[in-house]
């Protein structure tokens, strides 16, 4: 059973998903192949994109989404995750968990019967990084580029270091020393990195990170769970925020991603985050079309 928990899961399929994302995308394929089949998306936490889409996502393949508040389902009662793996997988094709814990969405796929597909974890957030990927793919038509990630290392920094060097791009995290990526995620991001030829960095320097990037990312500094740290984020972070100053440092065609949603004037101001560098709301498009592509290699 093929399932989508590490972004490393795709390790061999990120190219076609890529090109499948287009072609749906570009609206080629009138293909209906999730026809007749069900999706059950579980979410633990709050989502507008995520959500979106894989529902419409689904709804367009020709197939059934199915959302599923784990408040409203017995799981939140305390009924156990291998319990709910089992019976789910006797009603649906796919499940899509967007969980507290990793753990728990690596367990759920164990006595899966059918694919499942981490939607956000503390750990990772696979799917946001091929949309990431796609959409720098889209603007600047290679991938033979630096990405810069400024501010916290977090689960999106986590996916987007394992799929970046799968398709050979350089990325360079700023971020103060506790905020830095998973340590086992960069050792299996370098793994991947010595075959393509990528090079990944960790540093704490902003004003060096950025300097002739082709690709400034950054995301919330205050992501969900985190909020009790939230004064220490914020006094920790200040210095990593995306703001024109900082753009002016990078390549002059350089271009700006956030995975949304932003918190204006903490990780990013207005001015760069509606400015014309801004690929956001295209990244953000572009969620339902790689969703797509990602339905479709596991449950098609
Ligand atoms: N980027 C992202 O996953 O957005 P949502 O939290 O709205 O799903």
């Amino acid at each position: 059973m093929t399932h989508l928990l590490s972004a490393l899961d795709a390790q061999n399929n990120v190219w076609s998903i890529l090109k499948e994302a287009k072609e749906f995308k570009e609206g080629n394929s009138s293909k209906k192949p999730l026809k007749n089949k069900s999706l059950a998306m579980v979410f633990e936490k709050a989502s507008t994109r995520t959500r979106m889409s894989f529902e419409v996502g689904m709804y367009q393949l020709g197939g059934q989404p199915l959302y599923l508040s784990a408040s409203d389902l017995q799981l939140g009662r305390g009924e156990i995750i291998e319990d709910t793996a089992r019976a789910m997988s006797r009603y649906v094709d796919g499940v899509m968990i967007r969980a507290h814990k990793h753990e728990d969405v690596l367990q759920f796929a164990r006595y899966s019967d059918v694919p499942v597909i981490n939607g956000l974890t503390n750990l990772e957030h696979p799917c946001q990084a091929f949309t990431d990927i796609f959409t720098i793919n889209e603007r600047k038509n290679t991938l033979d580029l630096q990405m810069t990630f400024l501010g916290d290392g977090n689960n999106v920094c986590n996916s987007l270091l394992l799929a970046a060097a799968m398709v050979g791009m350089d990325v360079t995290v700023a971020c103060p020393s506790s905020y830095e990526p998973d340590s086992i995620i960069l050792k299996d991001a370098q793994k991947v990195a010595r075959k393509t030829g990528s090079v990944l960095k960790i540093i704490s320097d902003v004003q060096d990170a950025v300097a002739g990037a082709d690709v400034i990312y950054t995301d919330v500094w205050v992501s969900m769970g985190d909020e009790l740290e939230e004064s220490q984020r914020l006094n920790d972070l200040r210095d990593y925020q995306v703001n024109q100053d900082l753009l002016n440092l990078a390549h002059p065609d350089a271009i700006v991603l956030h995975c949304l949603p932003a918190v204006r004037d903490q990780e990013i101001t207005e001015e760069v985050l509606n400015g014309p560098q801004s690929a956001v709301w295209d990244q953000a498009e572009n969620r339902l079309h790689v969703q797509k592509a990602i339905m479709n290699w596991l449950m098609g």
